[in-house]
């Protein structure tokens, strides 16, 4: 790790350190602990689910594979790490203490989980204790986490904004998921199948369906109309014609969340409509992701910039304005234009109106936007705008009498391609937006 990099994790520990000690002041504790929580296992059965750490842990540390480690952070302190590291030979157990974030904590290790309990601060009802039920403690689990809303609501309001650290996180996850992006497009067109897409994916990533951030989206032809489309198809379709991903990566606890979509025939009428979904993406929402703005109303601008190429294309023949106000252009943009991301790939508080509660109500009509919060310097929220030819809402279309705003033979033409998602990662500065998305492609 470069100097630099090692500054930025200096830094973000720094900033957690001062978040934390206004959290516990605002909830009356002493101290935050967190456990990485525990492995769950499937019912009447001695197979695990795949561990899933909690964010409040993976917030200071780039360990994603350690359930039943705590931390402990005391205002004026250096933070205590109690680290599991069982004897046991049956399964890998994680490494001895390395790597950049060692000297930033006092490590304990421990080889049973309740040995935890002696290294955790001795009175629990001075702790505030972020976790999962599961993971308490002690005789009839009296060291329990205790989830204090005042904490969470603080800390969890602030994770929206990045320190430089996290940025550098995401910008390393987005270069391995554009890596994919890439062997996936080659898949596709070599004739791959929608599961052989996302093996070809997974092995460019380098991360296996349960260590990317969430399920890949490969859908091929129709199924780009299936917003979150998981199946795996293990035959491709005849003709192959579209083929829409949205796949993310992984690195250090931390998302990219990025969807592209391709035509076969690059000289067609869908490769045009990639195209100009693409242009408003990048030009006319993609001016809007500044500081000051209210995502909001960068939503509600990507249904009259989208309206625009519905109507271009021939799909509506109502204005743009128009079918905003009648809810047309929700039928083809029935989702939010983003959300935040980070350590989850929808990050949390999106409606927070303040780190104290409260919440910024989604506008009327618009009940799938994630983020209603005012854009500002240090937020990383995505950019993806869509227009899809989903039966079920064109359907509705005509049950409200709304049929006439659709030309049914434009809509006819296209629904064999499914639809068209672009999204990128951004990070809203000061000044002009960084494109993590774009920056990797680039670089790649
Ligand atoms: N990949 C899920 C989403 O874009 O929100
Ligand atoms: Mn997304
Ligand atoms: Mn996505």
């Amino acid at each position: 790790m470069s100097l630099a990099a090692s500054r930025h994790y200096a830094d973000h520990i720094a900033t957690l350190q001062a978040r934390t000690a206004t959290a516990l002041e605002r909830g009356g504790f002493d101290h935050l602990v967190v456990p990485s929580g525990t492995l769950h296992y499937q019912v009447f059965d001695d197979r695990d689910y795949p561990y899933a750490v909690n964010p409040q842990f993976k917030h200071w540390l780039p360990l994603t594979r350690n359930p039943g480690s705590w931390l402990v952070a005391t205002p004026g302190e250096k933070p205590k790490l109690v680290y599991l590291q069982p004897r046991d030979y049956w399964h890998v157990v994680p490494e001895a203490p390395s790597g950049y974030w060692v000297g930033h904590f006092d490590i304990v290790v421990i080889r049973k989980p309740e040995d935890a309990l002696q290294h955790l601060p001795k009175n629990a009802s001075r702790c505030a204790i972020l976790g999962e039920p599961q993971s308490a403690l002690g005789n009839y689990g009296a060291y329990k986490p205790n989830n204090p809303q005042a904490v969470i609501d603080y800390l969890e309001y602030h994770r929206a904004y990045k320190t430089p650290y996290e940025v550098d996180m995401m910008r390393e996850a987005s270069r391995r998921a554009v890596r994919a992006h890439r062997a996936a497009e080659r898949a596709f067109r070599a004739g791959a199948s929608e599961f052989g897409i996302h093996l070809a994916y997974c092995q460019a990533a380098g991360q296996d369906a349960n260590e990317l951030p969430y399920h890949n989206i490969v859908a091929l032809n129709e199924h780009g109309a299936v917003l979150h489309y998981t199946e795996l198809d293990r035959l491709p379709p005849k003709p192959v014609r579209s083929f829409l991903v949205d796949a993310g990566a992984s690195h250090g606890g931390y998302a990219a969340d990025i969807t592209r979509t391709y035509a076969t025939d690059t000289g067609g009428e869908f490769q045009a409509l990639v195209d100009a979904v693409d242009k408003v993406q990048r030009e006319d929402i993609g001016r809007r992701f500044r500081a000051g703005n209210d995502y909001r109303q960068i939503h509600l601008y990507a249904h009259l910039a989208l309206s625009n190429v519905l109507r271009d294309f021939g799909i509506i023949k109502i204005s743009s304005e128009e079918a905003v106000a009648n809810g047309v252009s929700s039928v083809f943009f029935p989702h939010g234009i983003g959300h935040g991301i980070g350590l989850q790939v929808h990050d949390v508080a999106g409606f927070a109106a303040s780190d104290s509660g409260g919440t910024i109500a989604k506008p009327d009509g618009h009940p799938y936007l994630r983020l209603t919060r005012m854009l500002e310097p240090g937020m990383v929220v995505t950019n993806e705008p869509g227009i899809y030819f989903i039966d079920m809402l064109l359907e509705d279309l005509k049950t409200k009498g709304q049929g006439d705003a659709v030309d049914w033979n434009r809509v006819e033409a296209f629904r064999p391609y499914g639809g068209v998602r672009i999204e990128d990662d951004i990070v809203v500065t000061d000044g002009d937006p960084i494109n993590l998305t774009r920056d990797a492609f680039a670089g790649s």
